[in-house]
């Protein structure tokens, strides 16, 4: 999974990038290109012969080489590598990565770079623990990064805790895991439908809702990133389109998001019913502005169409529909009778009541309840790893693994 794969490893100033060395060996071992990318605290913990001696290639540590001054450009670095990995990452380089203060040439690359992010944090425990590491942390799975959890053991400090960087061999295991996981969506084209739905009252006001079109844009990023071909039908949201492979069609109506599902889906394998569709809109559309007067107002709606029970009606033999049921009440059990009602293969529940769950933030907290009454439940976690745990869900449910 790694041969050819080109890999920046940053190494910061924890006495963890002791095992940057065995780190690199591994890697390179499987097959990869590793540059390394060295803070100055970094050297002061491992010499940069040792790694550019495994490497074969120069360690990459100031903006300009220091035998001739040539400048290294963290651009062209980050636009090369196919995966960047940091680590040990102290909890300055952490927190310096989420506020993006890029004072020395491995945030400027980290800034810089388009490939996925893997941090393995290393520290004392306290200091992981504070809540403003932790606060980074999230900051930084927010945008996407991937967090390599340290280990519980022996401290430098000699003290017991949370804070070991894991293991070389661990870090080399889910890397290989990742890029494994791209491959798993090959060939498989995938409807996605995602954000609000606006229904017009008259030419300045609508009924929409607080959808932010985060969950669905999730899931449509990590499909692509997996190798699917993303059709990602978009209610009105402000989002850019997560992956330069998506095909996205923009709509406004639960009418146009239903024709553009309908007409996506027969050729799909699969599609996630992810938007938060209006169940009503206005029986009549007034072009003129509305005019207030002293009169209650009673507006006339109408039931829109339910787009996933409709693709659940047309579902072919071997391909799959998921959806998802935010609940106030009963939630499981109203959640496994909408499953059902809409013939999904599995329906991801999010409750109101669990905090860090819902619309507008940038975590969730998920359930996913499948026909055969399996279910799984999932702590708090960014959407895009909610998403990844709904993509392998779903890829289950092709048949992958
Ligand atoms: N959904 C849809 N079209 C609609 C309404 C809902 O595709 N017109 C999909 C959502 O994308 C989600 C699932 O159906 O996957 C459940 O949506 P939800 O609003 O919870 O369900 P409703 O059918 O509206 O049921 P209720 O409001 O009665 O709970």
């Amino acid at each position: 999974m790694l041969k050819g794969k080109k890999i920046i490893l940053g190494i910061t100033g924890s006495i963890a990038a002791y095992k940057a060395a065995y780190l690199t060996r591994a890697l390179i071992k499987k097959g990869a290109e590793v540059q390394i990318v060295i803070t100055p605290a970094g050297k002061e913990f491992i010499t940069p012969v040792t790694l550019s001696a495994l490497t074969g290639k120069p360690v990459v540590s100031e903006f300009f080489s220091a035998n001739d001054g040539t400048w290294h450009s963290h651009v062209d670095l980050g636009l090369w590598a196919d995966l960047l990995l940091i680590a040990p990452a102290t909890a300055s380089t952490i927190g310096k990565m989420a506020n993006g203060i890029a004072d020395n040439m491995l945030i400027t690359t980290y800034l810089s770079a388009k490939a996925p992010v893997f941090i393995a944090p290393a520290m004392d425990l306290d200091m992981f623990a504070h809540p403003s590491t932790q606060h980074n942390l999230e900051l930084l799975r927010s945008y996407g990064n991937h967090i390599i959890e340290p280990a519980t053991g022996e401290l430098a400090s000699h003290l017991e805790g949370k804070g070991r960087m894991e293991e070389p061999d661990r870090i080399v295991e889910r890397i290989e895991a990742f890029f494994a996981s791209r491959q798993s969506l090959r060939g498989r084209k995938i409807v996605i439908t995602a954000g609000p739905t606006y229904e017009k009252i008259d030419p300045v006001r609508f009924i929409g809702n607080y959808s932010s079109g985060k969950m669905g844009f999730s899931l449509a990023r990590v499909c692509a990133e997996r190798g699917a071909d993303v059709v990602l039908i978009a209610g009105p949201v402000t989002l850019p389109t997560p992956h330069a492979s998506i095909k996205r069609i923009d709509v406004e109506s639960a009418d146009e998001m239903y024709r553009a599902a309908m007409e996506a889906y027969p050729t799909a394998d699969a599609a996630i019913c992810c938007a938060a569709v209006a169940d009503y809109a206005p029986a009549e559309y007034r072009s003129t502005k509305m005019k207030r007067n002293a009169d209650d107002l009673t507006l006339v709606l109408r039931p829109n169409k339910d787009i996933a029970a409709e693709l659940g009606k047309i579902k072919r033999a071997g391909q799959c529909l998921a959806g998802f049921a935010l609940e106030t009440d009963h939630e499981a059990e109203n959640a496994v009778a909408k499953m059902q009602r809409k013939n999904f293969d599995f329906i991801v529940l999010n409750s109101l009541r669990d905090a860090g769950a819902g619309f507008r933030g940038d975590t969730n907290k998920v359930s996913i309840w499948y026909r055969d009454g399996r279910s799984a439940d999932y702590p708090v976690k960014s959407k895009l790893e909610v998403a990844s745990d709904i993509v392998d869900a779903l890829t289950a449910c092709l048949g992958g693994e």
